[in-house]
């Protein structure tokens, strides 16, 4: 999960990294009075969580309580890159003598986290790691460590600093923030030392790792559903693991890997349609009715969906089970359930599987032997 950067600034506050003061605000007149309590200057920041606010516009400072209001009422509502502003932040100025940039990751390929580090912060950090990489460390961290005042020192020499003691305590704060979050991303440009010599992360960027969710109950306060797709968020209540894509084509499967490939021969078989693959959904193991009844519910209900195929590989639930899932399931929907959808099963049990959907005597479904078949037929049924 993604955070906002007013989120990321309140978790910082929390772990003891410096940051300035900040209010949000959702219409102009909220934001008037957030800058009239933080006084002037003040930065109205867009809350979107994407990246280059500040040349899209989304970044601006104010010197006046009418300033700071009309400021607000450009920015809210203004589209960054597809994302709508409905939400921006209200920061006290900073007299910033530099810009730094700092962040640490999870590196996957090399298996550890790192930290980045560059005296060269507030630009696009991905132009400067092409066009000067020498510009900016790349620090392997030993996750037994982290950072330590040792560590920061050693990472900030690197990286060609020389006046390092204000900079280590706000190094090592994040780095707790890192881990006591369970996080995979955390982003400071730009980290910036004011014209006092001071420390402070002026913008943040966190990305909080899902499969530590059961470990952080308080993440879940953090989840924002407003811009995420209702059907995403239906799925996600009930479970399923799906992901919306732009086709006409609804998949169900169990099983990852099967759900993948389906979504493969789904593509290749739709070039000549036209069609392509509307989502992502694996059931999982257990397919009992009820479970097949909301993921048949969520794809049925988009409306770019025109057809359906349901590809299921009998395992520990048997076919038979799927099946009566499947029938069960479209009679649960009634005339909710009105696009074709097209089976293709097998493994364990396939046969009773077979006869069950037959004797079912369903018009909406067609039944058909293999992967490849069944995806021509959903293709062309979409189209
Ligand atoms: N509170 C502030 N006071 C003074 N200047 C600020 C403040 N916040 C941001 N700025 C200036 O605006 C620039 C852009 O701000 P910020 O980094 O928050 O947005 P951005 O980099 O455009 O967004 P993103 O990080 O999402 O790409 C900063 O590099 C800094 O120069
Ligand atoms: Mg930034």
């Amino acid at each position: 999960m993604d955070l906002y950067e007013f989120q990321a600034r309140d978790i910082f506050e929390d772990g003891g990294v410096p940051v300035l003061s900040g209010i949000t605000a959702t219409d102009p007149a909220q934001a008037r009075a957030a800058a009239e309590e933080l006084g002037f200057p003040c930065v109205i920041k867009a809350q979107v969580k994407i990246g280059g606010r500040g040349k899209a516009g989304g970044v601006k400072l104010a010197h006046s309580a009418d300033e700071a209001e009309s400021i607000a009422a450009d920015i809210l509502g203004m589209d960054i890159r597809g994302h709508t502003v409905h939400k921006v932040m209200v920061a006290q100025g900073a007299d910033i003598a530099e810009e730094y940039y700092f962040s640490i990751l999870l590196d996957r390929a090399e298996r550890t986290h790192i930290a980045l580090c560059s005296r060269e912060g507030g630009m696009d950090i991905e132009t400067l790691a092409v066009e000067r990489p020498e510009a900016l460390v790349k620090y392997q961290l030993d996750p037994s460590i982290g950072i330590n005042d040792e560590v920061a020192r050693s990472v900030l020499g690197e990286a060609g600093f020389t006046d390092t003691d204000a900079l280590v305590p706000a190094l090592v704060s994040l780095w707790n923030v890192y881990s006591q979050h369970d996080a995979t991303l955390v982003e400071v440009n730009p980290l910036v030392r004011l014209a006092d010599g001071s420390i402070i992360a002026l913008d943040g960027k966190v990305t909080l790792d899902d499969n530590a969710a059961f470990r952080h109950p308080d993440h879940a306060a953090l989840a924002d559903n407003s811009s995420t797709d209702e059907r995403e968020v239906a799925a996600q209540e009930a479970g399923l693991n799906y992901v919306r894509l732009d086709g006409q084509v609804g998949i169900i499967g169990n099983g990852a890997g099967l759900v993948m490939s389906t979504l493969d021969v789904v593509a290749l078989a739709g070039e000549k349609y036209g069609v392509r693959p509307a989502n992502f959904l694996d059931i999982g193991g257990g397919a009992s009715a009820e479970v097949m009844a909301a993921g048949l519910d969520v794809i049925l209900s988009d409306p770019q969906v025109k057809s359906v195929f349901v590809n299921v590989f009998g395992g520990i639930t048997a076919c038979d089970a799927v099946a009566s899932g499947i029938i069960g399931a479209l009679d649960l929907l009634g005339d909710n359930a009105s696009k074709p959808i097209v089976v293709r099963l097998d493994g364990n049990r396939v046969e009773e599987g077979l006869a069950i959907l037959r004797e079912a005597h369903n018009p909406l479904v067609t039944i058909v032997p293999t992967m490849d078949q069944a995806a021509e037929i959903a293709a062309e049924l979409a189209a």
